[in-house]
């Protein structure tokens, strides 16, 4: 494993490694127990969009491990103005040990992998959100005590978080079953995956994946970059919503995840959401960890 640029790219094993790693430190860092893995390292951070919980953990995993982390807003960067990815990729390799980007285009976290030398985190960009998924994965084999043979169910948009949770779930092990409006389907490349999987449903019938589920996961309507289409998606997507009747179909002790920020009574209800903030909570904390056992696999010596 060179990079952390989408789940399509992990084996079962890499999976597998990363939660036993992020495990491993997140007992280290509650029992105090020390892990500068990454001293004298630096990681530059790179975000074209907001960010509350994957700068702050990764700024502070980079901290807990030793090294060194260097916010960088597009704003002031040069790749800001039009500076070629593929010349700021080659420029950063050779100050840093790691670069972490938030971004809109996927070809634009692969170019700064291919073009530069040092590995590439991909922290959100359109097509997929993998560090989130890693931390879910993490978070689900917590309170669950395994991934394998478990239904994971997704409702809403099939966007960056439904791509990573159906590659993520599958190469896992468990049964996905997503309901999104039929217009807002995952893309292709992304189905053609699961489509391998007997375990795979796609369905626009919220009711229909909510079915025996042990984990049910939802993300906002509209995405970051999306906010213009907020109106018409809120009509499109109307009953794609996590609430008590759809809690009822689920399995009796059924986990919830929203990766966050989350819209109240939009894709979720405020009664759901709080009565699993538990689950919703670990799964925001398990980020540090999850984002940690990554670096630690891209950047140790
Ligand atoms: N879930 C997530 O990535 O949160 P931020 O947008 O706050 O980083
Ligand atoms: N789908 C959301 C996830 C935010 C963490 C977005 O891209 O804005």
């Amino acid at each position: 494993m060179k990079h952390l640029l989408k789940m399509l790219d992990l084996s079962t094993e890499d999976i597998t490694g990363i939660l036993d790693l992020a495990d491993q430190l997140k007992y280290e860092l509650k029992h105090n127990i020390p892990h500068p893995h990454l001293k004298g390292k630096t990681l530059g951070m790179i975000f074209q969009k907001a960010s509350t919980r994957t700068r702050v953990s990764f700024e502070t995993g980079m901290y807990q491990l030793g090294g060194y982390p260097l916010f960088l807003s597009s704003n002031d960067l040069q790749i800001g103005r039009g500076e070629p990815v593929q010349d700021t990729a080659r420029v950063l390799s050779r100050y840093l040990s790691g670069i972490m980007i938030r971004t809109f285009e996927q070809k634009e976290v692969e170019d700064l992998a291919e073009y530069g030398s040092i590995p590439v985190i991909n922290g959100l960009t359109d097509f997929c959100h993998p560090c989130q998924v890693l931390a879910d994965l993490m978070t689900i084999r917590e309170f669950k005590g395994k991934l394998e043979g478990l239904k994971m169910c997704f409702i809403g948009d099939g966007n960056n978080m439904a791509n990573s949770l159906i590659v993520g779930g599958l190469k896992m092990g468990m049964a996905v079953s997503i309901a999104c409006p039929d217009d807002y389907q995952p893309p292709k490349e992304i189905l053609d995956f699961a489509a391998q999987y007997d375990c795979f449903e796609m369905t626009n019938s919220p009711s229909q994946a909510a079915k025996g589920a042990d984990v049910l996961i939802t993300d906002v309507w509209a995405s970051m970059g999306q906010e213009d289409e907020s109106a018409k998606r809120r009509i499109a997507f109307e009953g794609y919503q996590i609430n008590d009747d759809i809690m009822a179909l689920a399995n009796k002790d059924a986990m919830v995840l929203h990766c966050l920020p989350a819209h109240r009574e939009e894709e979720i209800t405020e009664k759901v959401f709080e009565a699993h903030a538990k689950e919703i909570f670990e799964e925001a904390e398990n980020r540090l960890h999850a984002q940690k056992a990554v670096m630690v696999k891209l950047m140790a010596d």
